[in-house]
């Protein structure tokens, strides 16, 4: 058979607007309750390109790789962020105009100097302190044994303790806690706003926004603090601040101003560890309700590392454990969908969008769609092991894709895998409650935490380190 080399032509979509929306409200109120599961209904229901309402804004879901790849990647140009700097919402009235929710040339700008520090090689250096620092959580933990832990909870306090040592050397170790509540409390907050249309805004009184401006006062002043402290002491710290305060733009020759270096670090803080977390969570509730794929990810484990730590190269020889990690990014992508809206009319798969339009790309939806999964909602490890792909590269975008992709993908892709090593290696974790309901927060998070009881596995054999 004769093959064209043309790439396949983009199929047309058409639009569907999803019935039941009431004046002024929309698909407001039924969306607020669920709206996870609302937009995978929706899609099973309607098909791969919808519009729906809430309140004031109409919103468009793709649900299809293709769709993803023209709106992130082919026209990227044609789509920004939905934030503006003028008139902060959502997750930007806490990391102001850091390199999520930045647009344009400060967003490239900042790129470029913010790039290099995730290079792979600087990595690789970081693996034996994110393994050290798991060690001295799990520390905590034998005193709790058979006692279930909140492991959402303790994920996340792992990753956030991850991300400021990595990144800000030991300069926060002493107000973890504290930053740890802040993040809860404005993230929380952040995304109330940007989800409820009748949100009051932050001038009016309340006791929600006196909390919301208390913890990001906290926040301003650790953060102002200390690039004014590591600017006065003059020495050179090889972490995330010290590159950024050094850093000069390769074009322009240009630094970044205080307010800048506090919203990228509040960024790296915020991006780098909700969503490691989220991603670990998901793992080992998916691992314990599945115990044939628990037991031979832990036969992996045995086999490989002896009982040790492990390390950085030894992830190369645990293909099972990054399979188990890159199949749970599929079925609970930490970032269930990515936002954006068209700069300026255009057409995306046949359908025609006015500029201002705003469009959701499902992540959740794309890594489910049965065109391009067998069996797309089990829990199938294997498939990552069999060299098989889906037809489209667009399919699976844990991590997003084109420019805006996440700059973070390779710390996580080590932090993920080197994390489950660590604790799988020691503890078998059982679910210790009945349901688990998966919730939409800004990332995708179980609605009443996820308890689980840890059970010490057979003595490992030969010490902690290699
Ligand atoms: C499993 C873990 C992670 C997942 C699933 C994830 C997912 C994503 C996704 C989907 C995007 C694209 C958002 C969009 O297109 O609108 C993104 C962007 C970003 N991520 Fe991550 N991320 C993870 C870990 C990290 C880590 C560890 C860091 C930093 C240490 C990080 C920092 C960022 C930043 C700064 C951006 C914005 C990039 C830009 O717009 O230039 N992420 N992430």
């Amino acid at each position: 058979m004769i093959r064209s080399l043309m790439p396949d032509p983009m199929p047309s979509f058409t639009l569907v607007d999803v019935p039941g929306a009431v004046p002024l409200l929309g698909h407001l109120r039924t969306f607020k309750t669920r709206p996870l599961d609302l937009l995978s209904t929706w899609w099973h229901q309607h098909g791969d390109a919808l519009r729906f309402r809430l309140g004031p804004k109409t919103l468009h879901l793709f649900s299809h790789p293709d769709l993803a790849e023209d709106v992130l990647v082919t026209q990227s140009e044609r789509f920004a962020k939905v934030y503006d700097p003028r008139r902060p919402s959502g997750l930007a009235l806490v990391v102001g105009n850091g390199l999520v929710t930045a647009s344009g040339d400060v967003w490239k700008r900042h790129r470029r100097i913010i790039q290099p520090i995730f290079h792979r090689a600087r990595i690789a250096t970081m693996a034996d302190r994110m393994a050290q620092i798991g060690e001295q959580r799990m520390a905590g933990w034998a005193a709790d044994e058979g006692q279930p832990i909140d492991i959402a909870d303790e994920m996340r306090q792992l990753t956030l303790e991850v991300i400021s040592q990595t990144m800000f050397s030991s300069s926060m170790a002493q107000h973890i806690d504290r930053i740890r509540h802040a993040l809860q409390v404005s993230v929380k907050y952040a995304f109330d706003s940007f989800s409820h249309p009748l949100f009051l805004p932050q001038w009016v009184p309340t006791a929600r926004n006196r909390e919301f401006r208390s913890v990001m006062q906290f926040m301003d002043e650790l953060m102002y603090g200390l690039l004014a402290s590591r600017r006065r002491s003059g020495t050179t710290h090889d972490d995330l601040l010290g590159v950024l305060l050094h850093a000069r733009d390769d074009v322009t020759g240009e630094g970044l101003t205080d307010q800048e270096l506090r919203d990228e670090t509040l960024t790296i803080f915020i991006a780098g560890h909700e969503t490691t977390a989220t991603a670990l969570y998901w793992t080992w509730y998916l691992l314990a309700t599945h115990p044939e794929t628990k037991a031979r990810f832990h036969e992996e484990l045995d086999r490989v590392l002896q009982g040790r730590t492990p390390t950085y190269e030894d992830l190369d020889h645990l293909p099972y454990t990054r399979a188990v990690f890159d199949e749970s990014l599929r079925l609970y992508p930490p970032a269930p969908a990515v936002q954006r809206k068209a700069v300026t009319h255009t057409t995306v798969g046949g359908v025609s969008l006015p500029a201002g339009a705003l469009v959701l790309v499902s992540i959740y939806n794309l890594h489910r769609h049965p065109q391009f999964w067998p069996n797309p909602d089990r829990f199938l490890p294997e498939r990552w092991l069999s060299g098989e792909r889906p037809r489209s590269r667009y399919a699976y975008l844990p991590f997003g894709a084109g420019p805006r992709a996440c700059v973070g993908s390779h710390f996580a892709s080590v932090e993920g895998p080197l994390l489950l090593a660590l604790i799988g290696r020691r503890y078998d974790l059982q679910l210790a409650q009945e349901t688990v309901e998966p919730q939409v927060m800004v990332t995708l998070h179980p609605k009443d935490g996820l308890r689980m009881a840890l059970r010490t596995r057979h003595a490992p054999v030969g010490s902690t380190a290699r």
